[in-house]
């Protein structure tokens, strides 16, 4: 299973070199703790499951949260905030916070693209609170549960999301260019600076209809290893905890 990660590689000793030079020891991979935890399916029914750390502890920066998988406390709100701001960014009018690893990555992708494009990139969200969820929840006609995270699941509560460019419907992308060259630059290059586009499949892979303005920093590393896959992040989170159950 190398070619997905290199840490479920099982190394017992050395190997051989093909050119001939002295045997060198791989390096050991280092543990993955795992733990259990029940995971709510849809519907209400609940089942027990493995699951790896850094993606289950809160403060993880790799924590995945969807509909089906909720943070651990609820109105879980993370140090190291930082104010979304710089030269290449608009905020819209509104201040936005990040944690500190995703607000500097952005910066790097708000440079590149504006270098691509000659004009800031519109940041139109970033931070939101459970209490904030709550209150997206409380409009009226405004949530659907393929929409809307509801408190406790949503990537903005985790400090390490963003909403991009000015359009959070299907509509406006479809009626605007410039959204869509936006996108498309997005998808070929934003995980260079370890950025995600979470809801790219549809309800069925993420339970969400698909977000191109909804991006989550996981690093440069997963990042680039779920474009190179072609995976959701819920794809690969799904994947690796049906690696440690049953493999
Ligand atoms: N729109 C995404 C799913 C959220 O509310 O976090
Ligand atoms: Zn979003």
């Amino acid at each position: 299973m190398g070619f997905l990660h290199a840490e479920w590689e099982v190394v017992s000793g050395e190997y051989s070199s093909v050119s001939g030079e002295p045997r060198k020891p791989k390096p050991i991979p280092r543990p993955r703790e795992k733990e259990t935890r029940l995971i709510e399916l849809r519907g209400g029914l609940t089942k027990p499951t493995y699951i790896l750390r850094e993606f289950s502890d809160d403060a993880s920066t790799l924590r995945f949260v969807s509909r089906d998988v909720p943070l651990t406390d609820e109105d879980y709100k993370p140090e190291n905030l930082m104010r979304i701001a710089g030269d290449n960014i608009n905020e819209a009018g509104r201040v936005w916070y990040l944690r500190g690893d995703a607000h500097v990555a952005l910066g790097e992708l708000a440079q590149a693209f504006s270098r691509e494009f000659q004009t800031p990139l519109v940041v139109i969200s970033g931070y939101r609170s459970a209490a904030y969820q709550r209150q997206l929840w409380a409009r009226e006609n405004y949530c659907t549960e393929t929409l809307c995270a509801l408190p406790g699941r949503s990537e903005h509560q985790l400090w390490l999301a963003i909403d991009v460019f000015d359009a959070t419907n299907e509509h406006d992308f479809i009626a605007n260019r410039n959204y869509q060259r936006y996108v498309a630059w997005f998808q070929a290059n934003a995980h260079l600076y370890g950025w995600h586009q979470s809801y790219q499949k549809w309800v069925e892979v993420d339970g969400y209809m698909v977000e191109p303005w909804h991006w989550r920093y996981v690093w440069v590393d997963m990042a680039t290893r779920l474009h190179n896959l072609g995976w959701t992040y819920t794809e690969y989170v799904e994947f690796q905890n049906w690696l440690i159950q049953y493999w």
